[in-house]
């Protein structure tokens, strides 16, 4: 589904990539985990094509999509749910599901409410009038809408209570039994290995660490080594 080859990306002078390779395979949840600044959010950029690539390469579904602009890579099948979730303060959640150009029509708004009980409840509210975790679920069911093949998540569960957190990972089990290719930044780590197949782990630009995800739950000298757990 995603592969990146030695993906290179810099903010200005500083060299934040630095030769990032990983794959997501169709129908694979896979968890990029590291500390603080380490360039996961850089990675994700990348990838939905909010910074350019300097050197290396980004397949979509075997297409090379390096040189694509953002909106080309959502058409193609890319699904984002921001860190910080990106909502929009004014427009109803009813509007804000009604921004994305539907895809195929898989995710009507009929299936986003009976994923998401609270956002029918909600639907009229303002964005600005929801709590931390009803904007979370709002943006991934924005994300939905457009009918993704690949879901990339970076942290769904940051500043969110113990019981939203809970129930993000529900949605994202319930999304996994859809078939989707989920690739999920994350610094909770039970959550990731929770819902993940596979996990990389990042520092300062590189992918250190990779191994399934049950392996990780059991290996507590890297998870205090790399996470600092
Ligand atoms: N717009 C920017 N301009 C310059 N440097 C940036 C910019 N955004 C991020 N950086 C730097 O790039 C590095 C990687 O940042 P990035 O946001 O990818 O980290 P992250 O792993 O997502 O961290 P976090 O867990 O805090 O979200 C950091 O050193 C950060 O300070
Ligand atoms: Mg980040």
């Amino acid at each position: 589904m995603l592969e990146l080859r030695d993906v290179h990306a810099h903010y200005g002078s500083s060299h934040i990539l630095q030769g990032v390779s990983l794959r997501v395979g169709a129908g694979e949840v896979v968890a990029l985990l590291g500390r603080n600044g380490v360039g996961k959010t850089t990675t994700i950029r990348a990838i939905t094509g909010l910074i350019s690539v300097s050197r290396g390469e980004i397949l979509f579904k075997d297409t090379p999509i390096q040189d694509e602009p953002p909106y080309r890579r959502a058409r193609m099948g890319m699904g984002l749910v921001p860190q910080g979730r990106g909502i929009y303060p004014n427009l109803s959640v009813r509007e804000q599901l009604l921004l994305p150009p539907d895809r195929n029509g898989r995710w009507s708004l009929q299936e986003i409410y009976a994923l998401f009980p609270i956002l029918r409840e909600r639907r009229r509210h303002a964005g600005d009038q929801l709590s931390g975790g009803e904007q979370q679920m709002l943006a991934i069911a924005r994300a939905l809408r457009s009918n993704p093949e690949l879901l990339l998540l970076d942290e769904p569960s940051e500043g969110l209570a113990p019981m939203m957190v809970k129930r993000v990972g529900e949605v994202l089990q319930d999304i996994k039994r859809q078939e989707l290719s989920i690739l999920l930044v994350e610094q909770n780590l039970s959550l990731a290995l929770s819902v993940a197949d596979r996990v990389y782990i990042m520092n300062k630009g590189v992918i250190v660490h990779e191994c399934p995800a049950a392996e990780l739950a059991q290996d507590e000298e890297t998870q205090h080594r790399l996470l600092g757990v």
